[in-house]
């Protein structure tokens, strides 16, 4: 058809390595529960990864103390924000950094970002990993090796498959990214296989991104960082988005050894000409956060009892229905897997991962992501839940309340956290029709 003049469509020019990339994973099931939810249907939202949880009452104040803040602040961060996240790494996790060694950034994700575009080599990443890894990697143009894993492993990262990718190459510039409590999968690593991964990353002197956003939502606060084990190649990422419910103030910081500075100063000096700095009061109202004290680590403690409550009995609900899933060690994840049903699935027409998760979402309302997402193969039959549907303000209300004694039991749970449970139920009837 003719278009009016002045209304020519032009012509589509894309760089060739964005060309036919789709929104990312997590942020399209959001979408499309919410278009089913305006459409009156009963949506569960197990799809996208949100803390369920308030942001803490002190740090809240100060971002209300601190609106008025409105300059422009130095690429790097804040110095009194950069001060406290170095305390905050000394303080709970011994290491030797300070100021100097931190990066602030308008979340975690934008860093990485920033990472993968200044370093020049390979991005290592296990088999699931979280969603916008491989994308990042795929926009700025770097090679993406997958490490494989074992369901029987919980789906970690081998020190041995780690070296057995490296020895191909021993001498290539590689990032590798290791992230736990995991997304997608709710697990952690010990100490012992940190160590063993270190001593791997050490012979082939990679680059270690150590992604430890949930660290303070281990289930039982015992979480321990891999820049412990490999301080001069571990940069360790974490941010306000997860621990402290605030994935939408944008936070993130990394830090980084004295040995990889010059990858600090690349990063910043890319920031200095695309985002500037990031958001002056929330900088400000995130110096209170990385302070801790007692009203902090109150919170910390009621969204771990309720986490931990919650992602178990899922996953209890879940093994006793048929599905293969560990039980969770941190974050808001589970991982299940599908496979022992997979003859039966396949009678229904269900024989991949997507088909799995489009028929349950319309089926039985609940959503969430095939495990292809992460990075399984398409056909195998896993996916990640993410147990936040529920008010986490009133969780924690109630379970202080309670005197947060005891593990939340299945009453509590059905009274505080209602939609999950009954998603979980649904997906078990849905099992057991199948
Ligand atoms: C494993 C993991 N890393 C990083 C991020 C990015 O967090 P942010 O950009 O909000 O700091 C997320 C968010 O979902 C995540 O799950």
């Amino acid at each position: 058809m003719a278009q009016p003049r002045g209304q020519q469509n032009l012509e589509v020019h894309l760089n060739l390595n964005v060309r036919g990339m789709a929104p990312s994973a997590t942020v399209a099931i959001n979408e499309r529960s919410d278009e089913l939810r305006r459409a009156g249907r009963d949506v569960f939202k197990l799809g996208l990864g949100q803390s369920p949880f308030p942001v803490p009452g002190p740090v809240v104040e100060e971002l209300r103390a601190q609106a008025f803040q409105k300059d422009y602040l130095p690429v790097r961060g804040l110095w009194r924000l950069r001060r406290a996240v170095a305390d905050y790494h000394r303080r709970t996790q011994g290491l030797q950094c300070t100021w100097e060694d931190v990066l602030v950034g308008p979340g975690s994700k934008e860093l990485m970002f920033l990472l993968q575009l200044v370093y020049y080599g390979d991005l290592v990443i296990p088999t699931p990993s979280w969603v916008s890894y491989a994308p990042q990697a795929r926009i700025v143009g770097r090679q993406v090796r997958w490490v494989p894993t074992d369901r029987g492993d919980h789906w970690r990262l081998g020190a041995e498959q780690l070296a057995a990718i490296c020895e191909q190459d021993p001498n290539r510039p590689r990032i590798v990214i290791l992230n736990y409590p995991s997304n997608p999968t709710g697990g952690t690593y010990g100490t012992e296989r940190l160590r063993e991964i270190a001593r791997v990353a050490r012979r082939y002197r990679v680059v270690l991104l150590s992604d430890e956003i949930y660290g303070e939502l281990h289930h039982k606060g015992q979480h321990v960082s891999m820049a412990r084990f490999y301080p001069e190649g571990t940069i360790v990422s974490g941010g306000l988005s997860k621990w402290c419910g605030a994935g939408g103030w944008r936070l993130g910081t990394f830090t980084f050894p004295r040995s990889l500075h010059w990858l600090l100063d690349a990063m910043a000096a890319v920031a200095s000409e695309t985002y500037t700095s990031t958001s002056a009061p929330i900088q400000y109202a995130a110096v209170r956060a990385f302070g801790g004290g007692t009203e902090i680590e109150r919170y910390l403690w009621l969204s771990r009892k309720v986490l931990a409550g919650l992602g178990r009995f899922s996953a209890r609900r879940l093994q006793a229905a048929g599905v293969e899933v560990a039980l969770p060690a941190g974050a808001f994840y589970l991982f299940p897997d599908f496979s022992p049903l997979r003859e039966r699935l396949s009678a229904r027409g269900i024989s991949d991962a997507r088909t799995l998760c489009e028929r349950l979402l319309e089926e039985t309302g609940v959503a969430i992501l095939p495990g292809s997402d992460f990075g399984r193969p398409p056909e195998e039959l896993t996916a990640r839940l993410a147990y936040v549907d529920f008010d986490g303000a009133r969780a924690l209300v109630a379970l202080e309340h309670a005197g947060g004694d005891g593990a939340p039991d299945e009453a509590w749970l059905r009274a505080y956290c209602g939609n999950v449970l009954t998603a979980i139920d649904r997906l078990c009837d849905w099992v057991a029709r199948t």
